[in-house]
């Protein structure tokens, strides 16, 4: 598959071990206890969220999946794109609906797909180079959002971030991200972002607590991941997955909370856990139409577009650098 360039590595496993380090250092230090969700995602942990994605409580794939489905013809046809890089792109599955759209409609020349994980990126960047013979497939090893200023040149760009994923940021990132994002473009350039909406909480919480136990194990495998790059001896199977609907902040919040005391030796630090004591794993938020909009305006986009699925579950908008 000779249209497969070589991965570009802009993340390599000792920047990646010195950020876990650092991450590990301040998170576990703090109180309360948190990890950034970006460690979920070695080989088992992107597995498990391929796993997430076909649970039958999980929504967002599938709506946001229905969104493209349905609106990828037009994406291709307003932006006009000649390069379409995607963010945290793991298996790429979706962006397939736009690539089929910008094939079929001919222009679109490279593909660039950056994630932070290198077994998902040389999977789909192999998979898609087969599938899409034309098109110049340039997968990077990077981190979203650190390598914006990295982004390739070269004619009109989409650059497209799916799956809700900007939602993982708490608020003061989401602004630095969009801004960088927005200085990594020029004015013409598009971003296509995914971000699911705020609904009834019994609908979102059993996304993120599903009955087989999948979004459990997925966030038990950071400890898993701590434990093999840093030599910690955290017990996973003595941490209980906790999923908290924030009413405030609409957002989910997912905890690992210590079933009894722990002393956790990681690095030079001795962590204890009080028994019942909660680490924060992730934020999911959840999205308001106005909210986006104006987000991406104080960034520097307009959003001159966006859709939802039939459902109203899930958003996707269609901003263009200004
Ligand atoms: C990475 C944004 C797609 O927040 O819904 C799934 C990760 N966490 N189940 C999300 C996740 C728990 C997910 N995204």
């Amino acid at each position: 598959m000779n249209n497969a360039e070589p991965l570009e590595i802009y993340l390599e496993e000792q920047d990646l071990g010195r950020g876990l380090r650092e991450d590990v250092r301040v998170g576990l230090g703090a109180t309360p206890k948190w990890l950034p969700p970006k460690w979920f995602y070695d080989a088992r942990g992107s597995e498990l969220f391929e796993q997430i994605t076909e649970l039958p409580e999980y929504y967002p794939t599938r709506a946001e999946r229905a969104v493209l489905a349905a609106r990828a013809p037009q994406i291709a046809e307003a932006t006009g794109a000649k390069t379409l890089i995607e963010l945290g792109s793991g298996s790429s599955e979706k962006t397939r609906l736009l690539l089929d759209a910008f094939t079929r409609r001919s222009g679109l020349g490279s593909f660039v797909p950056l994630d932070v994980s290198v077994s998902a990126l040389r999977q789909s960047t192999e998979q898609i180079a087969a599938d899409y013979p034309g098109l110049r497939v340039r997968g990077i090893v990077g981190d979203f959002t650190r390598h914006l200023d990295r982004l390739p040149a070269g004619g009109r760009r989409l650059v497209v971030f799916l799956g809700g994923t900007v939602g993982n940021l708490l608020p003061p990132e989401r602004a630095t991200f969009l801004a960088a994002m927005r200085a990594g473009l020029e004015a013409g350039d598009w971003l296509l972002v995914g971000t699911d909406l705020v609904k009834d909480p019994r609908v979102v919480v059993p996304a993120y607590d599903d009955a087989a136990g999948v979004t459990a194990e997925f966030n038990r495998n950071v400890l898993r991941v701590v434990n093999r790059e840093l030599g910690a001896d955290f017990d996973p199977e003595a941490f209980r997955h906790v999923a908290l609907w924030d009413p405030e902040n609409e957002w989910i919040e997912m905890r690992l909370r210590a079933e009894r005391r722990m002393r956790v030796r990681v690095l030079d630090l001795v962590v204890d856990f009080a028994a019942g004591e909660e680490l924060r794993t992730e934020i999911s938020a959840k999205f308001r139409p106005t909210g986006i909009a104006a987000e991406l305006d104080a960034a520097g986009f307009c959003a001159e577009h966006f859709w939802t699925d039939p459902e109203d579950l899930f958003g996707v908008t269609l901003a263009r650098a200004v």
